[in-house]
């Protein structure tokens, strides 16, 4: 299996006079279309790892590597570009755009990338509008929303470009736990159903359980790594 992102040496330093380093020599790969899961304590550095995975955030040193490029000598440009093609993002707090209605703002990431509003790219958000049950929300501002259905447009959003890649942090943080469990099963389907890879960091037990491997960090260090 050829792996989709791939991690040499990265470390993490903050700070310019007082330095504190929260990353340490982190080598890590992830293969296409697998599901991982991120665990570990509050201050670990998971998401420090995930914004820096996902080309977010520089390493202080070390090397991110998506689908066999380096990103590191990549111009602002470049990795924006990169990312909009590769990547999707599924944060705690899920920024949608607040004037914007629910379809509108699925619809975004394919008007940041230039598209136009053809009828494919309709039913396709049409379909994750479905999928993700929006239906009787779609034409609601995302200040109409209850958090669920918020959480739900913010994945939607995510996949409407059909990343390769979907990196989430903390994805069913504040939701109540049927609630989580419909949108892990979620995220299984498109996983499976479009070979998406996934890398979640959850404090949630049962999805870190249910992933291919678990991936544990400790004080900037991976403690841990199990597949199943
Ligand atoms: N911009 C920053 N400047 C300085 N220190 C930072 C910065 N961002 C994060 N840190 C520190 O880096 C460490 C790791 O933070 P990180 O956000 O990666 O943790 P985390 O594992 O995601 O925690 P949580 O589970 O609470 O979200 C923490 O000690 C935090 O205080
Ligand atoms: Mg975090």
């Amino acid at each position: 299996m050829d792996n989709i992102i791939k991690m040499k040496g990265v470390e993490k330093i903050y700070g310019t006079n007082i330095k504190t380093q929260v990353l340490y020599d982190i080598n890590l790969s992830f293969e296409a279309g697998s599901f991982n899961s991120i665990i570990g304590q509050s201050g670990s550095g998971k998401s420090t790892l995930l914004n820096i995975m996902g080309t977010l955030d520089n390493p202080t040193n070390g090397e991110v590597y998506i689908n066999g490029k380096n990103t590191t000598e990549m111009t602002k440009n470049q990795l924006a570009n990169l990312r909009n093609d590769m990547l999707g993002f599924i944060f705690q707090f899920h920024y949608l755009l607040p004037e914007f209605k629910v379809i509108e703002n699925i619809l975004m990431p394919h008007y940041i990338k230039g598209g136009q509003l053809t009828s494919d790219v309709e039913k396709r958000a049409e379909y994750l509008i479905d999928m993700l049950g929006l239906t009787k929300v779609k034409n609601n501002l995302a200040t109409q929303l209850s958090g669920g259905q918020q959480q739900r447009t913010a994945i939607a959003r995510a996949l409407m470009n059909n990343p390769k890649v979907i990196l989430a942090d903390e994805p069913t943080g504040n939701l109540d736990s049927d609630t989580s469990e419909d949108v892990y099963n979620l995220l299984r389907d498109i996983n499976k159903q479009f070979n998406t890879t996934f890398v979640i960091i959850t404090h949630d037990q049962r999805i870190a359980e249910k992933a291919d491997r678990i991936i544990e960090i400790n004080d900037g260090r991976i403690n841990m790594d199990f597949k199943r």
